[in-house]
């Protein structure tokens, strides 16, 4: 969601902060902005729309200072304007601040400061922070923030300047990520990592309500309770490269593409294929609880979701353990029957989403036992998670989820054949799966191969208005996520349904301008599906279909096929949905739209 990046040191700040946002741009914004100082005054730039519009006023202005900080926003409270951008500053000028998450009772904050006499300038959240720290200062930035947090209830990564101090930037956080960075004589803070790795591997991560400072002379970290923390200095694997294009168009082009070895990289050393198992390191010591628990949830947003979803069907089919996939934003106010007995899994690629955090901390307050498959090491999610596996898919930059959710699908089949094996799935049925599993790769390549061919297709509906995606069983899921994809970046809307669903409601909508995606591959649902297309050519509908390599009798019905290589329900959704990636891709590059930072959305959801 919106993006923070401070910088105090030796070198100037304002191209390293700039930089910085730039590389946070994936994350989705609507203004941008930096404060920063010069001697002990204090700058102020914001624009609406892109960083490198806020690049070019500085670039024209030639400033240099050693401390700044800096931020993407992504409205909440108040439209996207100059006064709502941040930084926001205190009515004295003083105090400059940056912040993302949400500030719940800002508005029983705001009017009592008001009713004081306090004059605000903005309609965010945020500048009740820059005041209640300005009111709060006593020649003591750490300790005004401090007790500026202690009236506020919400989350919130933030980063604190003040003319009375300025060598010092104050952060903390609270259910909002934020990391600090050690460089040589240079320290930065930020919300993810990607904004510094420029300059720095050594990374910290803050944990909730602690306070740090950044001095030209180091970093010191303080707990909740004002107690000074020796914190672990995690050393980054991933490079810069990794979170570049790589000579393809777009990045979700690029991570699309990027999927055999993603895959690949998801089941390395956990998929047995000579034992017809797997292990999964990081839960093995829980699959007991997870096979004798009373309950087992997944919880999720988004394509997570959808991945929670095809994770239920394998459980149950193939494992023949219950269990139930719940919304993370809904699963807080169900009142969830979710007890020290049950297993909850969070699915998150960010590991950063408030609604899936709010659920975790919802399950832990009902004592049972939550596990992660999360991507970002050292996300959030995966702090909070009693134990978890990491899908290992590597930085995803393009707003769109695409290679998170083959990987997250593809831990999903190894925990699920690790249980199914331990349920009484035969050697031969585990050693089949696991092949298949071992394929994945070769056989992801090959759909990959006809992009040209998905791309033709994609011109010929890029003027579509809705589109329709059908699908059964373990495809259904698949048929949301393809929907899903379409919608995010080419604004058309889209629906997934299971496709007997049709005649029940949605095939009022079919006529000649309606394109329906159906996945009909050749299993036990073959037949039906094949109904379903008839239904839609009976009323003029235009037909996409996903077929099984060498079925030539849809040929005849549809009016274009799309193959996929035979693959047994284990392994089909994760083939299935590629086409679905690229059709999506390839309409809304045709269609003119910003593929990896589309409108209103952003990489990762941290409000609730
Ligand atoms: C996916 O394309 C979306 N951008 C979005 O639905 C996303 O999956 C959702 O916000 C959950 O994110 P997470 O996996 O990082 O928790």
């Amino acid at each position: 969601m919106c993006g923070i990046v401070g910088y105090i040191g030796k070198n100037n700040a304002i191209p390293v902060v700039m930089q910085g946002l730039q590389r946070l741009e994936y994350r989705g914004y609507d203004s941008c902005g930096i404060a920063m100082m010069n001697s002990d005054k204090m700058i102020l730039e914001k624009v609406t729309g892109k960083v490198e519009e806020l690049q070019g006023l500085l670039a024209r202005q030639k400033m240099s200072s050693s401390v700044a900080i800096g931020h993407t926003r992504w409205a909440t409270h108040g439209p996207p304007t100059i006064s709502n951008a941040h930084p926001h500053t205190s009515q004295d000028g003083k105090v400059a601040l940056v912040h993302n998450g949400i500030i719940e009772n800002y508005k029983v904050l705001r009017d009592g400061l008001i009713s004081a006499g306090y004059e605000f300038s903005s309609e965010t959240d945020t500048e009740v922070i820059a005041a209640l720290v300005s009111q709060a200062y006593h020649g003591n930035l750490e300790q005004a923030v401090r007790e500026a947090l202690s009236y506020v209830v919400g989350a919130y990564g933030l980063a604190v300047i003040h003319t009375d101090e300025p060598e010092k930037i104050v952060c903390s956080r609270k259910g909002a990520p934020l990391i600090m960075a050690m460089g040589d004589g240079e320290f930065f803070v930020a919300s993810d990592v990607a904004a510094i790795l420029h300059y720095s591997k050594d990374v910290i991560y803050l944990d909730n309500e602690e306070i740090g400072i950044l001095t030209p002379d180091g970093v010191k970290i303080y707990s909740g309770d004002d107690e000074p923390v020796d914190k672990k200095i995690h050393k980054i694997t991933f490079n810069l490269e990794e979170i570049e294009k790589g000579g393809y168009e777009h990045f979700m082009l690029k991570e699309i593409f990027s999927q055999p070895q993603t895959i690949f990289d998801a089941m390395r050393g956990r998929l047995l294929p000579e034992t017809g198992d797997a292990h999964l390191g990081g839960i093995d010591h829980m699959i007991g609880s997870i096979l004798h628990a009373d309950q087992r949830y997944f919880t999720a947003c988004g394509t997570s979701w959808h991945a929670a979803l095809i994770g239920e069907m394998m459980f149950e089919q193939f494992a023949r353990i219950p269990c139930e996939v719940e919304y993370a934003s809904e699963f807080r106010y169900r009142e969830p029957l979710v007890d020290a007995k049950s297993i909850v899994f969070a699915i998150s690629q960010s590991g950063e989403t408030a609604d899936t955090l709010a659920a975790i901390q919802e399950a832990k307050t009902r004592k049972a036992t939550v596990l992660g498959i999360c991507n970002v090491v050292g996300s959030s999610i995966a702090r909070e998670t009693e134990a978890g596996v990491y899908i290992h898919a590597g930085p995803e930059i393009g707003v769109a989820s695409t290679k998170a959710f083959t990987s997250q699908v593809t831990v999903l089949s190894l925990l699920t054949l690790k249980l199914a094996r331990l349920m009484g799935m035969s050697r031969e049925d585990g050693l089949e799966i696991s092949q298949a599993m071992q394929k994945l790769p070769e056989n992801v390549e090959w759909v990959l191969k006809q992009a040209d061919q998905i791309a033709e297709i994609a011109k010929l509906y890029s003027d579509a208005s809705n589109f329709l995606y059908l699908g059964r069983g373990v495809n259904f899921p698949v048929a949301l996520e393809g929907a899903l994809k379409l919608k995010e970046i080419s604004y058309i809307h889209a629906e997934g349904y299971p496709a007997a669903e049709m005649k029940h409601g949605p095939i009022a909508l079919i006529d000649k301008s309606m394109p329906i995606v159906a996945i009909a591959p050749q299993d036990k649902t073959y037949d039906k599906i094949i109904s379903n297309i008839e239904e839609v050519k009976a009323r003029h509908g235009r037909v996409i279909a996903l077929a099984t390599e060498g079925d030539t009798r849809i040929k005849d019905i549809a009016d274009h096929v799309l193959y996929v290589p035979a693959a047994l329900s284990f392994t089909a959704p994760i083939l299935n949905v590629i086409p679905l990636q690229l059709l999506a891709y390839y309409v809304a590059v045709e269609r003119g739209c910003n593929v990896d930072q589309p409108r209103n959305l952003a990489k990762s959801v941290t409000v609730e």
